[in-house]
């Protein structure tokens, strides 16, 4: 059983203490999946007002869902398409405050009103990204882009 010390003040110490968390679950192990698993679950237990958090794969350059939590959701999306598929093609995150302005924005399911991803890249390489729903609307800020930004710089490697 993992037991994590989760700060519950500002979002600078829940980000830091994720790191930690992060970096303890996911260190010395091999298996990418097993490791996007155990990172989705965290974020999920973790983060306040989410309603999907997991990661999309890029496979041969088409996003392919990976480890989540929350409800099935849209298995396939071309580079370019959608929130996912436009922080893949552009390689920059992209924060959405109000995912029905956002053109072209895959409404897997009709709760999430903002949204957040965060490719992950190691050396050049395009792992996949990171994506987080909130029924919420401007739920994620730029504290949640560079906390989630530099929890993917730290797992991205332990992807390959
Ligand atoms: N809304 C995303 C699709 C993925 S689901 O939210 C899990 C998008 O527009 O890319």
């Amino acid at each position: 059983m993992y037991q994590f010390d989760i700060a519950a003040g500002s979002k600078a110490d829940l980000y830091r203490d994720l790191l930690s968390a992060l970096d303890g679950l996911t260190a010395g192990e091999p298996d990418p999946i097993a490791n996007m698993a155990n990172a989705a679950a965290l974020l999920w237990e973790y983060l306040p007002n989410l309603n999907w958090a997991g990661f999309y794969r890029n496979v041969n350059g088409e996003l392919v869902l990976g480890p989540f939590q929350g409800k099935a959701a849209c298995i396939r999306i071309p580079f370019g398409a959608g929130v996912c598929g436009t922080a893949a093609a552009t390689r920059a995150s992209q924060l959405v405050e109000d995912v029905n302005a956002f053109p072209g924005h895959i409404a897997c399911d009709a709760a999430s009103a903002s949204e957040l991803v965060v490719p992950i890249l190691v050396e050049g390489e395009l792992m996949g990204v990171l994506d987080l729903d909130s029924p919420d609307r401007g739920r994620f800020d730029a504290e949640d882009q560079a906390g989630c930004e530099r929890l993917m710089a730290l797992l991205g490697p332990r992807l390959r």
